[in-house]
């Protein structure tokens, strides 16, 4: 029985010793054109390899990351089950990101770069936290693990998710009323959304224009859910303040994209969180094991849902 790793061999070496601790049962290969294919019980891949079928008898397909977007899911047979990467690296990442942008967004950082660089030196009117409304579209793993973060900084804080949620301390929305409400009084949005049909254009006109003006953006889910053009024309209009992008569409933007050098905005390149190994390696051996016990995988992809 084989767990096959099919991502960058830095990654896969701190894998291969974790496995080899915890799973001496199972063989660990990083190179796929050397292990027996019938063997290979699990992979682990960021994308979903085209000779995949010679895989027969796999049981789990591991996503490197926490999207699974990236996967050809009719690419994979339906008794195969999908499973995301939920674990504590990337969430402490993306609530360090996020935070950073809130605050950045909050204290007017992007418009005191602006006047470093003409030479200004001037205050600009400062709300306080209280009254800056934060919004979180997607309360899953993540959007949750920001919205907890954040608490401390004492700004109302509110979520919207597809299923009803109750979290402590946040406004919990759902459905196109809930998505209405929450937009008209979010002062800084967050999107934390998986890609999906639904979700894809998101972040377009009409969510944008439900914003109160003066409003701003932390995108830190998928590119193709930005209208960029949308975007940068509410920044233009003056409708929008501000906005830290971190995915974009394609990837990477290429030179000459006006998200690059708009002076509202604030661009990274897909780097708010990354899957870090000695915590995903624990994440994935804890789900085999769970598998073998006869439970459901952490992070369980729903086909029909896309996430
Ligand atoms: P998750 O646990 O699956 O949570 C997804 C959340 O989005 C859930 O609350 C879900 O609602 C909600 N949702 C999905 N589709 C919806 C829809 N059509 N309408 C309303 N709500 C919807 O995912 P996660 O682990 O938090 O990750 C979220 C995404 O972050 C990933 O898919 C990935 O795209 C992105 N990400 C980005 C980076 C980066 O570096 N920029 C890193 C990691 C992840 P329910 O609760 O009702 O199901
Ligand atoms: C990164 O974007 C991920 O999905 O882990």
């Amino acid at each position: 029985m084989t767990f096959l790793f099919n991502s960058d061999a830095k990654r896969g070496a701190i894998f291969a010793r974790a496995f080899a601790e915890e799973l001496p049962d199972l063989a660990f290969s990083m190179n796929a054109a050397s292990v027996d294919p019938d063997e290979v019980r699990f992979l682990i891949t960021w994308t979903v390899p085209d000779d995949l079928a010679r895989y027969r008898n796999l049981e789990i397909l591991f996503s490197i990351g926490a999207g699974v977007d990236q996967f050809k899911t009719d690419l994979v047979p339906e008794h195969v089950k999908i499973v995301r990467m939920v674990e504590d690296g990337i969430v402490r990442m993306m609530q360090e990101y996020v935070t950073l942008a809130v605050l950045a967004l909050h204290r007017g950082l992007l418009s005191y770069l602006v006047q470093q660089r003409a030479g200004e030196w001037c205050g600009l009117p400062q709300r306080q936290a209280h009254e800056r409304r934060i919004g979180v579209l997607g309360l899953g793993v993540l959007g949750t693990a920001v919205l907890e973060r954040l608490k401390p900084f004492g700004f109302p804080l509110a979520g919207w998710s597809r299923s009803p949620r109750t979290i402590e301390g946040v406004e919990c929305h759902h459905g196109e009323t809930g998505l209405r409400t929450m937009v008209a009084a979010t002062d800084i949005l967050i999107c934390l959304l998986p890609l999906t049909p639904e979700t894809t254009g998101f972040l377009g006109d009409t969510l944008l224009g439900g914003l109160p003006v003066g409003a701003m953006l932390v995108h830190a889910g998928r590119g193709p859910q930005l209208d960029a053009h949308a975007l940068i024309e509410a920044l233009d209009s003056g409708r929008l303040a501000a906005a830290v992008i971190d995915v974009t569409d394609p990837e990477p933007l290429p030179s000459g994209h006006p998200l690059w050098r708009h002076p509202k905005i604030m661009l990274t390149p897909h780097i708010a969180s990354v899957t870090q190994p000695d915590t995903a390696a624990r994440a994935v051996i804890d789900n085999i094991r769970r598998y073998r016990a006869g439970k459901d995988p952490i992070g369980l992809v729903d086909r029909r849902r896309g996430y």
